[in-house]
């Protein structure tokens, strides 16, 4: 189905959230298009009540996009250059969302008083009254000495693996010591748009030097930036520019070696013709969100790395939603370790959490198999009372489920390089678990509707359920049938085995610093409640459900290694004026409408940030605030807008500055380098470029207070 225009795409309701078929294409290998890939019989509570969202509230999302200028509006395929550049188009406020539109001091929780952005479809990025923003780095600017300046026309796989790659996602800004101003900035890359990126791109017959920039432009990027100094009456931005050349900017790709860690490394099932030890894997593919380690590495999710694979015939890649035919990309004919039928064990090698050294250019990352296999979405780490690090993950595919890992090893604190060696080997040992949610209504009150049971809650109790652990001297398995080693790489099927609870796609999943709450953001599941597929229960109480949700979890004794805790849902997303959302209960006619919860972050004050993949009300990708305590908890402001296509990713918030990664902009079905939807970040005439945005306030002050 063509995705013409944002407005009437979302209407069709064809593609799950808001999103085109071809970022379902390119990003998931047209995941939600296929049989769900858990047929497994964990059980559901809840009756059945159809739950579509009506279309007026659909039209109200609609009716307050107030784009003013030429070609701002809903992008159409087929009028090249016809858009406004990033600069910005006028977007009224709108009274309708909170303090939307107020001039002077805007009321709110600390952090998050600013006017905010009114739902739109500017080709542009658009930020609250009195922000401003500019961008940081696009794909394909040089990072690496040598790395020659970006050219469309004269691309390469060597100029790629200097270059920043392309549809950056988590982002991370890290501390530079003893550099002054300057920061380091890791971003992943998560996967390639061809047809964005190649004029003349034949999708039945990739070549090998794009198969190669492909390659290239997948990954992580490392690369310092620097603060704006200008000090006097202009005060301080919060810009941030690129330093080339700097010696810790580094390209990981899908060919830079990693070393696969953890039970599974020397497996019979890791084991290759290419690498007959199983445990040096080539590249990193798909990774999607993160987090930071207190130790100073960063982890990125390898999230849909099934679509790489070609001729997939076992049940175990069935579960992983592996094809059993071609890939989109072809890439099966330029390396063999591609096509499952000539190297059956290379796709075991991928669906783990990477772990990145970025102050040691040198250093090798490595894939811990001790997290499990699936699609990570993220992972964000904690630490227990003794000092051992807990890691949670989500598991991004309708029906599939959530994990945390705790370590059975302590973190030690220094600089030395036996320090960081040793927590290096943090997440090798320790249990993996999967999350199990009871509600606490009863069933029947519960009708897939999204209205709220007698007690007032979508809530109830949860259990963290072992899988396996594993320690220096061998790996034990937890659940009946499987090997620890089977465990670690077959997780899902683990998983299915011990019936954890099928939620609605699993994203990011984020503990609050100052509470120590956790926070998961579930995208959305259409699929919910539909055929023969699961039906709404008390943690995922919509069928159809186009907007997502986002779940609220208290470890018991606020222990992140307890094997109990309690939930609730925070956020049921969608249009306030719809009677099926919910925001912990703040008012709604005083909150922004938000679809598709995705990347999570927290600020200093406490506040929650939600960055939107796929809205499914009309009106592009954002990035909303809330509060998570106090009176004003529920209270969700949108922050800001982005490009015709594009996704939210990587928030990231300062005190005085937000970071959001511009991922997939233009990416719109119909659209080709030659008949662009979009032409962000530099206008009519330049070919459009994921990137990452700063945002910072223009009287210098901190973000919304
Ligand atoms: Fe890469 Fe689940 O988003
Ligand atoms: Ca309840
Ligand atoms: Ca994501």
């Amino acid at each position: 189905m063509r995705k013409l225009l944002p407005l009437i795409g979302t209407l069709s309701g064809s593609h799950p959230g808001g999103r085109s078929a071809l970022t379902c294409r390119y990003r998931c290998g047209d995941a939600c298009f296929h049989e769900v890939p858990n047929t497994s019989s964990n059980e559901y509570a809840g009756d059945v009540i159809a739950g579509a969202l009506s279309r007026r509230s659909v039209m109200r999302a609609a009716a307050v996009v107030t784009v003013a200028g030429a070609g701002t509006a809903a992008g159409v395929v087929g009028a090249p250059g016809a858009r406004a550049a990033g600069g910005g188009p006028a977007v009224s406020g709108s009274p309708a969302y909170g303090a939307g539109g107020a001039k002077g001091k805007v009321k709110g929780a600390r952090g998050l008083r600013f006017a905010p952005v009114p739902p739109n479809t500017a080709d542009a990025v658009t930020v609250p009254e009195g922000y401003r923003h500019h961008v940081v780095i696009r794909w394909g600017e040089p990072i690496l000495r040598g790395a020659p300046a970006f050219d469309p026309e004269r691309q390469s796989p060597e100029a790629q693996a200097g270059q920043f790659g392309y549809n950056c996602d988590f982002l991370a800004l890290l501390p530079l010591p003893g550099e002054r101003g300057r920061q380091l900035l890791v971003a992943s890359h998560e996967y390639t748009d061809e047809i964005l990126m190649f004029r003349g791109y034949d999708p039945d017959r990739p070549t090998r030097e794009q198969v190669e920039i492909a390659w290239a432009a997948h990954g992580l990027s490392a690369v310092v930036v620097e603060e704006d100094r200008r000090t006097g009456k202009t005060g301080r931005t919060g810009k941030l520019t690129p330093v080339p050349r700097h010696p810790l900017n580094r390209r990981v790709t899908a060919t830079t070696e990693f070393e696969l860690t953890g039970p599974v490394a020397g497996s019979e099932l890791v084991r290759t013709s290419a690498d007959p030890s199983g445990t040096k894997v080539l590249g990193t593919l798909n990774n999607c969100s993160g987090g930071i380690t207190p130790w100073g590495t960063t982890l990125h999710g390898e999230e849909n790395f099934n679509q790489y694979f070609a001729n997939g015939s076992r049940d175990t890649d069935k579960r992983y939603g592996i094809g059993s035919g071609a890939t989109e990309r072809k890439w099966e004919r330029f390396d063999q370790r591609f096509d499952l039928a000539r190297e059956p064990n290379e796709v075991h090698r991928f669906g783990y959490v990477v772990e990145f050294d970025p102050y040691d250019p040198a250093s090798t990352p490595r894939k811990h198999t001790a997290l499990g296999r699936f699609k990570h979405e993220a992972a964000t780490v904690r630490l227990t009372h003794d000092g051992r690090p807990v890691v949670y993950s989500g598991d991004d595919e309708r029906f599939d489920y959530f994990y945390k890992f705790v370590s059975s090893k302590r973190m030690r604190h220094g600089t030395s390089r036996r320090v960081r060696e040793h927590n290096l080997t943090l997440l090798d040992e320790g249990t993996l678990y999967v999350a199990r949610l009871s509600g606490d209504s009863p069933a029947i009150e519960v009708d897939g509707s999204g209205r709220l049971p007698a007690d007032g809650e979508f809530d109830g109790s949860g259990e963290w359920i072992p899988l396996a652990t594993a320690t220096a001297g061998g790996a034990v398995s937890h659940v009946e049938g499987m090997t620890a080693e089977e465990v670690f790489v077959f997780t899902r099927l683990a998983g299915d085995k011990v019936g954890a609870t099928k939620m609605d796609r699993p994203e990011d999943v984020e503990p609050n610093p100052a509470t120590g709450k956790v926070y998961v953001a579930l995208t959305n599941n259409s699929s919910r409640g539909t055929g023969a597929n699961p039906k709404a229960d008390e943690a995922n109480p919509r069928n159809a459900n186009k907007h997502g949700h986002v779940l609220e979890l208290t470890e018991r004794w606020n222990r992140p290694e307890s094997t109990r805790f309690a939930w609730s849902l925070f956020l049921v997303a969608g249009d306030p004026e719809d009677p099926a959302t919910y925001f912990a209960g703040f008012p709604k006619d005083a909150v922004s409408p938000i679809s598709c919860p995705d990347n999570l972050a927290f600020d200093d004050h406490g506040n929650l940030w939600i960055s939107t993949d796929g809205s499914a009300l009309g009106s592009h990708d954002g990035l909303f605030g809330v509060a998570t305590s106090g009176p004003r908890r529920g209270e969700l402001r949108q922050f800001l807008t982005v490009p015709v296509g594009a996704e939210t990713c990587g928030p990231v918030v300062q005190d005085r500055r937000v970071l959001v990664a511009v991922q997939h902009p233009g990416e719109v079905d119909g659209a080709t380098v030659e008949n662009p939807a979009s032409t962000w970040p530099d206008g009519p005439g330049h070919i459009v470029r994921p990137a990452v945005v700063a945002v910072w306030r223009a009287d210098g002050r901190d973000i919304g207070v």
